[in-house]
């Protein structure tokens, strides 16, 4: 061995001590005859020093060491001297005196500190993304994760279940995304799609007589990437038989509570049990069915109050089948035309046509953008209804509901963020369920999946699958966690007539379904269980424990915005014969 103490465990305990330590020079500092070596590996940090008097031959070799250089250091560990200790370092009472230095490698310039968090842009880092993950930040994120991942295993294990790994070369397993295919070499013209997750498999491995699944797994989507949205990502994929919708929901609120406890002690759970809302129910009170609960300014609808209330921009959306809602933005009632106006563009990205206000001062006198149109009584009661007082600013939006809710449910995260009501300590996670079966595609003019294919309605609701398709309800549950979906499941079709009739739902001709998915049709035919599950997303899930702004912090090698991986500069090219073989011809 080269070490035998890391940086990170040295204390008055070990003063006299003879130790070998190796690792990362993190910083150098030189006082005349003396040189001080912080020496880094990934348990911590540790004071070294050579001074001329001592050890003129281990000073010399020092001499060329620079940042980053990986050095073996042999000495003894002594107390610092009265004053010099340092409480901010674990190790800050104690420092090694030098005996022997060996350079073990030298290391060049690099493009950025690794003692210091703040001189990088992302592109940079993203390069050198091994240098990244030695920074305290990222080794704190890839121990949170470590330590999400095993408590999971841990906690399933305990209760039953069995890790399976299941294919990453396989069949389309639609989640809303594009796959990404995978092309056979001796299957000229076939290809795999890699899985977007391994939803079939573990149905079939219900159909199995598995009963309990779960797996730390790897998903493919070919989709835009977001802050919280990469190409590859993981999730926590877990399915039980003989199960309703309630036991998978007590599951995995009672493992994520306890995770939370465990591993991230000094946040706080904003409420538990988790509040449960309808989709219904988030839709008009957050504008958003991953409703950020940690502070209320909810929407408010004022549709009934504006049909024929005097202002045109109202009374059209009314007549045209919109509504008019708005939020109290309470404290804001003193800003000014131009920080209205940056809250109208803002929402106009949101497909909003614009957003109308108003303000009553912090003395009490009112300014806005209608008023004028409505009579005092009509005012009073909107007034009243959201229940406005001196100070507050009242922001209103008239539109097709979509666009009322995305657009408000925008702004009031984005003004959450400004008036600082989201705690960063505190994790309100929330359910959301009753979630429309199938909503409708207007430009493909058909139904689709609420959720994905293999959901199953809920029981009362089957004779709406007929009557009115937009009615029924699907057994799915969403798990959000402060504004974010984390993960997502619901009680499955197991009977191949009903699975069969909603394909016919969402006009997928029987014959490609049955090209596509006639492995879990013929499988549900042989005795399958009652079943479901649910997919939390690990990546966004540690992100929002370890308080990042997005999961390419708690991915170790992520791809960027751009869905390409900058140190390994992949995707790339191929040789020719490479495609050859594949049988592939560029058409570019
Ligand atoms: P769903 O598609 O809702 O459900 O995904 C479940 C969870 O996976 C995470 N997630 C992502 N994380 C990072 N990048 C992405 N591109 C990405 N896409 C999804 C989210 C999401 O909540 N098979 C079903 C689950 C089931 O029904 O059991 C499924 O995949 O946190
Ligand atoms: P205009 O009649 O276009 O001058 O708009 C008058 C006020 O209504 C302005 O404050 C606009 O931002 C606002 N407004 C316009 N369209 C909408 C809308 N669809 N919803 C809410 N406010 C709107």
């Amino acid at each position: 061995m080269y070490k035998t103490h890391t940086c990170g465990e040295l204390r008055s305990s070990h003063v006299g001590q003879h130790v070998t330590l190796a690792g990362w020079v993190n910083r150098r500092r030189d006082h005349g005859g003396v040189t001080f070596i912080d020496l880094r590996d990934r348990f911590g940090l540790v004071q070294v020093v050579a001074s001329v008097e001592a050890n003129p031959e281990a000073h010399k070799t020092l001499a060329p060491v620079r940042m980053e250089w990986v050095i073996q250091v042999e000495g003894v560990v002594r107390k610092r001297l009265a004053g010099m200790e340092n409480p901010r370092l674990e190790t800050g009472e104690i420092e090694v005196e030098v005996q022997n230095i060996k350079i073990l490698n030298p290391a060049r310039v690099t493009p950025f500190l690794i003692s210091s968090e703040d001189d990088a842009d992302e592109q940079t880092r993203l390069r050198y993304r091994y240098l990244d993950l030695r920074r305290e930040r990222m080794k704190r994120n890839l121990t949170l994760r470590h330590r999400m991942v095993k408590f999971i295993r841990d906690y399933l294990d305990e209760r039953g279940f069995l890790e399976v790994e299941t294919p990453i070369l396989f069949k389309t397993t639609p989640e809303g995304a594009r796959d990404y295919l995978v092309p056979s070499r001796i299957h000229p013209g076939e290809f795999y799609a890699l899985p977007q997750s391994p939803q079939q498999l573990k149905q079939l491995l219900m159909v199995a007589g598995v009963e309990r699944y779960f797996q730390i797994a790897r998903c493919f989507r070919d989709e835009d990437t977001r802050g919280d949205r990469q190409p590859e990502f993981t999730q926590l994929d877990l399915e039980m038989s003989f199960v309703t919708r309630e036991d998978v929901m007590a599951l995995a609120e009672d493992l994520f509570t306890r995770l939370v406890q465990e591993i991230v002690p000094e946040k706080r759970l904003f409420a538990s049990p988790w509040p449960r809302f309808t989709y219904q129910q988030v839709m008009e009170r957050y504008g958003k069915d991953n409703p950020d609960i940690r502070f209320g300014m909810e929407l408010h609808d004022l549709t009934d109050l504006a049909a024929g209330c005097g202002f045109s921009v109202f009374e059209n959306a009314v007549s045209a089948g919109g509504n008019v809602r708005a939020i109290n933005a309470r404290g804001l009632g003193d800003y000014s035309r131009k920080q209205i106006d940056e809250l109208n563009e803002y929402v106009q990205k949101f497909k909003a046509k614009g957003l109308a206000y108003l303000a009553i001062t912090s003395s009490g006198e009112r300014r806005s953008s209608f008023a004028r149109f409505l009579s005092e009584e009509r005012l009073q009661q909107i007034i009243h209804r959201m229940d406005a007082q001196a100070g507050d600013l009242l922001l209103f939006v008239a539109d097709q509901p979509a666009v009322v809710f995305e657009s408000l449910g925008r702004l009031r995260e984005m003004l959450g963020d400004r008036l600082q009501l989201r705690d960063q300590n505190v994790l309100a996670f929330c359910w959301v369920v009753d979630f429309p079966f199938v909503v409708w595609n207007e430009e493909e003019h058909r139904w689709d999946p609420s959720h994905h294919l293999f959901t199953a309605p809920m029981p009362e609701d089957l004779p709406l699958l007929d009557s009115d398709p937009g009615k029924a309800r699907g057994q799915q549950y969403d798990m959000v966690l402060n504004g974010y979906e984390v993960g997502g499941g619901s009680i499955r079709i197991h009977d191949s007539a009903l699975q069969e009739k909603v394909f016919g739902l969402i006009g997928l001709d029987l014959e490609v379904a049955r090209q596509r998915f006639g492995h879990m049709l013929e499988a549900f035919t042989y005795g399958t269980p009652p079943h479901g599950g649910i997919a939390p997303g690990i990546d966004r899930m540690c992100m929002l424990l370890a308080g990042e702004p997005n999961i390419r912090e708690v991915i170790a090698f992520p791809k960027n915005q751009n869905a390409r991986d900058l140190m390994g500069d992949a995707p790339s090219p191929v040789e020719p014969e490479q495609l050859k073989e594949l049988h592939i011809k560029l058409d570019l």
